[in-house]
């Protein structure tokens, strides 16, 4: 990677600031990674330079068919001061998966992996200290950066990583998280992008994200685009439920974002005994559940929302009220673990953590 240092970076006020409070997305660090392709050159001229805006051709493909594809990953501060980012080669698969669906280029796992070390070590002082549940977001893209018109497969692209320091995804941390039911419309549909970590998905979400505001909540839920009883996502993160017998299960469905944190709470899970299941679940088999009390948890987890209890899930015709969370809810323990590992406090087994 050419580097071109920031002339102008922040100071260390500037950052402790950001750190006091930094919400999600809010606060940028001072430079962003850029590489470009192209069908005849490939993959080429990797470069950190000061963070800024870019300009773009008013023809540029990405701002007409959304031809964009996204990841999100964390870097954490350890004690002892060094910084490790979080199962990085996954995160680098599920792009190559979300830019094939896209038709982009799929970015070698490599330089995918570099590029995160390189931007942490560079801006080391924007991830956040030790011990307060917060770190350096990582937002890695590529976007069909070529000024036409027509519609096609990439024919030149440009990946970037921009860098945020976040704490809480919602506006609360220490309550649960209430959820609306969108009965009517979808997120994704069979055989669409659904597993894609696009940003028409979330685009998709928003007009439901803002019903449920509208209804007191934070996130929305989606059911299936077919039948309309299957739980598929919520608009940007996945869901997990916690049985009374002790079983963990967590939707499955070719149109549900692949959560690498879903993926690692569930692995913590099995390795701490509890029976793990990734199946087709009801909307009914919850309010039921709930009912009689089998269900007795349910989460939303995400790079960006960790794990996040959910209170109550609203919809037009019934609400289901989960228990009270407490230090020993399921979802509680295994966030203390897996937030553990990330932040070097809990020994990291399984090799997920990474040092840049
Ligand atoms: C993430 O969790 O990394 C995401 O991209 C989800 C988004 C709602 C911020």
């Amino acid at each position: 990677f050419a580097i071109e240092r920031n002339p102008n970076p922040a100071d260390a006020a500037k950052i402790a600031e950001a750190h006091a409070n930094p919400g999600f997305g809010n606060y940028f660090t001072d430079h962003m990674v850029i590489i470009d392709w192209t069908r005849e050159a490939g993959w080429h001229d990797a470069r950190i330079v000061p963070y800024g805006p870019i300009s773009l051709n008013p023809a540029n493909a990405v701002l007409h068919y959304g031809q964009e594809v996204f990841e999100g990953i964390k870097a954490y501060r350890h004690a002892d001061g060094t910084t490790h980012i979080f199962r990085p080669d996954e995160n680098a698969a599920r792009l190559q998966c979300s830019s094939k669906r896209l038709a982009l280029p799929a970015l070698p796992t490599e330089l995918f992996v570099e590029s995160l070390r390189q931007l942490v070590a560079l801006d080391e002082a924007w991830v956040p200290p030790h011990g307060e549940d917060k770190s350096l977001y990582l937002r890695p893209f590529i976007i069909a950066n070529e000024d036409f018109l027509g519609v096609r497969a990439a024919q030149r692209a440009t990946y970037m990583v921009i860098a945020c320091p976040a704490g809480g995804y919602f506006s609360d941390p220490t309550q649960p998280v209430n959820i609306w039911l969108e009965a009517e419309l979808a997120r994704a549909g069979r055989g669409g992008t659904g597993a894609a970590k696009c940003g028409g998905n979330y685009a998709a979400s928003l007009l439901p994200q803002e019903t449920a505001y509208a209804n007191g909540c934070e996130q929305v839920l989606f059911l299936d685009s077919c039948e309309g009883k299957y739980i598929e996502e919520l608009g940007g993160m996945n869901i997990v439920f916690a049985y009374r017998d002790g079983t963990i299960v967590t939707p499955e469905s070719d149109s549900i974002l692949a959560s690498i944190t879903n993926k690692s709470l569930l692995q913590l899970a099995a390795d701490a005994g509890m029976r793990v299941e990734r199946r087709k679940v009801t909307i009914d088999e919850w309010r039921e559940g709930a009912a009689t009390g089998d269900i007795v948890e349910a989460f939303a987890v995400g790079t960006a929302a960790v794990v996040a209890p959910i209170g109550l899930l609203k919809s037009q015709d019934f609400t289901i009220e989960n228990p009270p969370v407490t230090e020993d809810s399921v979802a509680m323990r295994l966030r203390a673990q897996l937030t553990g590992i990330q932040n070097g406090d809990v020994v990291d087994t399984h090799g997920w953590m990474v040092a840049t």
